[in-house]
Parts: structure tokens; sequence; C-alpha cells
């Protein structure tokens, strides 16, 4: 490794200034909150502090301040459910649109599709009367077996920061607040509730705060939910490090910050430290929530001033006004399902696929040639999107890659479905047992696909893995393809030479067993309502794969870094992150462990060239900004997309640095042989790592090279900034 101490005198601290004004209101607004409370009985301001149901929160209707609705979740307006249980309402106005889940948003790569992803879920909000919509999720993928790693988008900081931008500030702006969750560290699923995370303050900084931080200073999300979880032996929810001190100090949050459903602790520690709104708390009554009697008796013992709960009062009212739900006019009213909504879903899915491997041109497939194609796997026929849990949606429709083919193609190519493996779990929640059930393998089904594949011209297996696996409340116990698929996909590539694996997954999946043996792999994670028709045109080329894999695939789960080290899930309630800061590519470039597929990675039916890099300057001090150039080429014969990214590394450093990491990305699309000459602006204190030593961020002189490329494995150019 080559490290060497810079001189700590020449250091360049960068301070960080974290003044947001999207969460904030103007004086006379904040006139009007002071106003309301003083006439309001305390009884009457901690009735806003807590549920009055699973999802409402009730208002005070002699002084005009409406109910507060919210509702899940992260991809679509989740069915109504009932007031007082976990059961659906069985409403029959409330299918909705799906798009494809968070992983899937960030394998598009688009932050535009992001924002309109978000104005299409505030439309819909809207329509639905909700005024709090509970995400994005924002969490880390830290390792392949998390429940939620589909709920949440990336490995990377700086990929799920460029995407929750957007989204959030196209929900709010139809006057829906976003809920950014799960405010803290509640990186995996088993033991959520109960789990301590600790992890040192540059890996906070560095990695698992910047999406936060940039959710509430850059996107001003009203709201942010406090995870189950501990960190550092607090509860998120009551933990004055995290919700005082970074929150409302740092990033200046004018907001609610709320529990996750069930994850309040105590009245006078959670009051204190800045929590704000207790929902979902179980087994008891609402009016003996922490955040309800147990609330006005404290204020009454002077255990915690009215100052404080005024305060949280505050934050209530501040966001109603921003809602525009206190005397608000022009509040948006709302669509739901329409045509546009639809076809946002449809570009997000489409967006989303990555092809990963593409031996011969196999793909696409020029179905007109094909007599016959055997589409095999129980993901070709399953629906999704009511799966997951909290993120689940009722659909107003979901169709599968089967449905889509054979609409397609159907009238001219002989279509020849076999099943090859069947769904053999049932997920529990809370456990993990309904995946233990799932690797028998059904020969017979092997032997039918086998004999459909032998007498059809190309074979087309959807596998991967369905909600059993990707789910809140549980993670999954390996990386494995379940049900006994590898043994199918390698039975029907023996027999036909034209097998193409499409992937159905929310978490990297272990492929060793599967690249060598088939030519082309398409990652297609979960593709929402659309998914079907997405996958369709992207097999026939209608649609150029532009997606890029937001996170690695390891060959074998041991590569990565939190298995490695052998500290996930923890041991006795407790985790600490050992791998730190090297999470993700972090970790697999600077221990130079080759993954099986690496972050960044993705495809296309065209080439692309990126030349030219260049930077406006060369040498820098650390309160520049940077302007570099370069022209990105589409030198193939078909029209599509491109990721250009990237990466800054400080080869010498006081500190471990990561080799590279991601500092900026652009989708570009092109026509066969258009160029365009790119430009991206970068801050040179983006350069910098968290120092613990001085509890700030630093820039240290010296050499950066900045790395342009289409994968964070193939970079194409690269140049060198000094930094004085
Ligand atoms: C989940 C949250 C969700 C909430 C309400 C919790 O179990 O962790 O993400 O928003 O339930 O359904």
């Amino acid at each position: 490794m080559n490290i060497f101490k810079k001189s700590a005198t020449l250091a360049m601290i960068v301070m960080v200034c974290s003044l947001n004004a999207q969460n904030h209101t103007d004086a006379k607004t904040e006139k009007r909150i002071a106003n309301l409370i003083k006439q309001m009985t305390l009884e009457e301001k901690v009735s806003l502090l807590h549920g009055n149901s699973k999802f409402y929160v009730s208002g005070i209707k002699r002084l005009g301040i409406p109910e507060f609705a919210l509702s899940d979740g992260p991809h679509g307006v989740r069915a109504e459910m009932n007031l007082h249980n976990w059961k659906y309402a069985g409403w029959t106005t409330d299918s909705a649109t799906c798009f494809p889940p968070g992983t899937s948003l960030a394998a598009s790569w688009n932050p535009d599709l992001s924002f309109q992803r978000g104005e299409v879920l505030g439309e819909e909000a809207r329509f639905r009367k909700k005024d709090i919509l509970l995400g994005p999720g924002v969490n880390i993928i830290r390792s392949p077996l998390c429940g939620r790693n589909f709920e949440y988008m990336s490995e990377d900081p700086y990929l799920i920061s460029a995407l929750t931008i957007p989204y959030i500030k196209g929900l709010q702006s139809k006057d829906v607040a976003a809920s950014v969750k799960h405010y803290l560290a509640n990186n995996q699923e088993e033991n959520r509730t109960t789990i301590d995370v600790s992890m040192s303050e540059r890996a906070l900084r560095e990695i698992y705060l910047p999406a936060f931080k940039a959710a509430i200073v850059d996107a001003g999300s009203y709201t942010v939910m406090g995870a189950y979880n501990k960190f550092r032996g607090e509860w998120c929810t009551e933990n004055n490090y995290i919700s005082r001190t970074i929150l409302r100090n740092e990033f200046g949050f004018k907001g609610i910050y709320m529990t996750d459903w069930n994850a309040c602790h105590s009245t006078v520690k959670a009051a204190m430290a800045g929590l704000d709104l207790e929902m979902g708390t179980e087994n008891k009554d609402y009016k003996d929530w922490y955040f309800a009697d147990p609330l006005i008796k404290a204020v009454k013992n002077n255990d915690v001033p009215m100052a404080i709960v005024d305060e949280k009062v505050g934050n209530m009212l501040r966001i109603m006004f921003k809602l525009k739900m206190i005397d608000g006019k022009n509040r948006t009213i709302g669509s739901m399902n329409t045509s546009e909504h639809q076809q946002a879903a449809y570009q997000s899915a489409a967006e989303a696929i990555v092809l990963l491997q593409n031996q011969n041109n196999t793909l696409p497939l020029n179905f007109s040639a094909l007599k016959s194609v055997a589409v095999i796997g129980d993901n070709a026929t399953r629906k999704h999107a009511a799966g997951g849990l909290s993120s689940e949606i009722k659909a107003l429709y979901e169709i599968t890659p089967l449905e889509a083919i054979t609409k397609k193609f159907g009238s001219t190519v002989k279509i020849n479905f076999a099943q090859g493996y069947t769904k053999q779990s049932a997920f529990k929640e809370n456990s993990n047992v309904g995946q233990t059930v799932k690797s028998g393998t059904d020969w017979k089904l092997i032997d039918k696909a086998v004999e459909t594949a032998s007498i059809s011209d190309a074979a087309i297996i959807f596998c991967g893995l369905n909600h059993d696996f990707d789910t809140e409340s549980a993670d999954k116990i390996d990386m494995s393809l379940p049900y006994g698929q590898l043994e199918l996909i390698q039975a029907v590539a023996k027999v036909n030479p034209k097998t193409i694996v499409v992937l159905i997954a929310g978490s990297p999946v272990e492929l060793a067993g599967v690249v060598n043996r088939v030519p082309s792999i398409v990652w297609a994670g979960y593709g929402g309502m659309e998914a079907g028709n997405a996958i369709a045109d992207v097999l026939s080329g209608k649609v150029n794969p532009s997606g890029k894999l937001p996170f690695t695939i390891p060959v074998s789960l041991q590569q990565s870094p939190a298995h490695a080290l052998g500290n996930f899930p923890g041991r006795n309630l407790k985790v600490n992150y050992e791998e730190d800061i090297l999470v993700g590519y972090r970790w697999f470039d600077t221990k130079n462990i080759m993954p099986q597929f690496a972050f960044g990675h993705g495809l296309s039916y065209t080439q692309f060239s990126i030349t030219n890099f260049k930077a406006d300057k060369n040498t820098v001090v650390a309160t520049d900004k940077i302007e570099v150039t370069f022209t990105i080429q589409n030198t193939g014969t078909s029209f599509g997309g491109e990721v250009a990214q990237l990466y800054v590394s400080d080869p010498v450093a006081s500190v471990l640095r990561p080799k590279k990491e991601l500092k900026a990305f652009k989708k570009v699309f092109l026509n066969p042989g258009e160029s365009k000459i790119i430009s991206m602006p970068l801050n040179v204190s983006d350069f910098a790592f968290f120092d613990e030593k001085v509890n700030n961020w630093r820039v240290e002189p010296g050499e950066f090279i900045l790395s342009i490329g289409n994968a964070s494995d193939n970079i194409l150019e690269k140049l060198s900034i000094i930094v004085k």
C-alpha cells in the first residue's frame, strides 16, 4: 500500500456549511406557527405528536389544523390499510402505478427519471389524499444478504445522493413530503429492532451519512424516519448525536423527525433528543404511547420543558404549511394511473436493465428470424409488485416477461414455456425459515425444460430471486440461486447454445456457475408494473440496454467486505462495521479482488468511446472548482445510452483512502456516429476525506488522479490534478 504522510501544516481543512432553506419557512409563517401553538392546550399539542391509527395523525379541528395522512412506500403509493391493524382495507380504488424499486432506479443512473418518478408518486399520493410518502430508502447496500437491498439503491453514497435529490424534489413539488429512511445504519434486517451498530466517525461521514445529508440539505426533505436499530449504543429515535447534533444542528433540519413503525423506546429521552412524531407503536392503547399521555405527564412533572414540546409542534406545523395543508391554496389535486405515469414506469424499467454479458452478440434476439423460443423459469410468470412487505404495491397491472414476449412476438414465433423450477419457499416475517426450504431441485421440471430448450431456436431462462428473499424483516441466508436454478441453467445451456439468462432480483446473487456456461446474462432487477415489456424490448433490441450495476456482484459471499471480516450480521446483538470505509467497490478495488461483475458495469448493443479527457486547470486549491470535459461518441451502429463515470483517487495520503471513488457521472444518449462534448463541474472539496483527528473534512495537498470510464473496472482515460 502506497501511503505516506503528507505535511499536516499544509493540509487544507474544508468547512462544511450545511444550512438549507427548503424545510425552513419565512418569518411570517413562523409567526403564524407561534400563534397557533399559543392557542393550544398541552393535550392538543401532544395529540399532534403521535399516530391515532396505523398511518394517520389527528388534527385539531377548532384551529383549522388538518389530519396528517401517511403512506408507504418508496416506489408506489401503497394500498389503503385498515386504521387499526395491518390488514388491507379492501378498497377497489387504490391500485397504483408501480415503479421498479430502488436498486433498479439506481441501475438507471438517470437523475431525470428519478425526478419524474418523484413527480408521479407525488401526483398519485395527492390523489389518494396523502401528505407524507414514506421514502426514499437511502441506506447503503453493505452486504449482498440484506433483505431490503432491493428498496435501497446502491453501495455508493454519491450514486444514492445523485438519485435521491431529484426524487425528493419531484415528490415535494407535488405538495407531498418525503420521509427519507431509515436514519441511520439500518443496513440489515436480521435483528433490525435490537442490533447496535458501531462504525468509525469516518465511515459514518464518508459512507453512511452522505445520502441523508443530500436528502436534507440539498433536497430539503420535509421529514426523516428514524431507524429501528441502535447506533453506538442508543436507539436511533433517541440518539442525541444523530438527531440533535447532526440532523438539527449540522444539517439545519427544521422538519419532522419521526419514528419507524414501533421504533420508539422512551418518552423523556426521545423527546429531549429531538424526536417529533411517534408512529406504529404496537400493543398499546394510543393514549399510552410514549408521545401521548406519558409525554403530557412528563411535561407536568417538568421532565420535559414545554419549549421542547413547542419545538416539535412547530416542526409539524411548519411542514403542514410547506405542504399547503393549512389554508393553503392551489395544493396539488393529483392524478392516478394516467398513461403518462405508466410510461414513466416503463421508461424507468427499461433504463434499469443491465446487460452483464453478451458473447457472440447473442443479444439482441432477432425474433423475426426465429421460429421458436423457449421461455423458462418461475420468474417468467411471477408478479413481484405485491411483495417485500411495507413497499409492496397493489399495482394496477403487472406485465410478466412471458406475457410481454407472447404478446409482442407470439404471432410469428412459437413460444414454448417450461416452468423449470418452482417457488418452494414461503416468507415468514422476522425469520428466514421460509428460505431454508429453497434449494430443492426438481429434476422433472429441469428435464422438461431441457426438452423444451432443445426443440427451440433460443432459450431464455428467467431466474433469480423473489420477495421471499428480497424482503423487509429478514435477510437472505446465502447468495446462491435458489430452487435448483443453477442445475437448470447448466442443463439447458448444454442443449441450446443460444441460452440467455435473465436475472430478476434485488440483490447480488452468485453467478460463478453461470458465466462460463451461457453466452448472455441480463440483470433485470425488479421492474415494477412494466417489467415484462421492458425486458422483452431489451431482448429484442427495440431498447438498447443502458443500465449499470449499482452494486458489485462478488464471485462468492466471502469476497464481500462484511463477510470477509466476519461482521455480518454481528454477534450478541452488536455489529461493528470493521470494513470501515471500504464498502462495495471501494473494498474490491483497494484489496485487488476481482469480483464477478464490477460496480458500474453494463454493456450495450452499440459501442462508445470516451476521449479527450481534460480539466480546465490542473493546479488548484481546496476551495476551487474544476470543470472537466471529454468527448463521448457512439462508435457502433445503433442508438444507445452510455454512463460516463468519473472516479477520483488520492494515491498518496496520510490515511488509507479507497483506490478510487465515484464523484460524478453522466448518462448520455447518442445516435450511431454522434458525439458530444460533456462537461462535469467538480468541487475540489469533494476530494476530501473525513479526518477524525480534526473532526472535519480535509483535502490533503498533492496529486489526485481523475479517471473517466464506463465502469469502475473499465477506466478509459486519466488526468492528474495537483492540489496546492
Ligand atoms: C418499515 C418502514 C415503513 C413502515 C410503515 C416499517 O416496518 O421499516 O420502512 O415505512 O414500516 O409501513
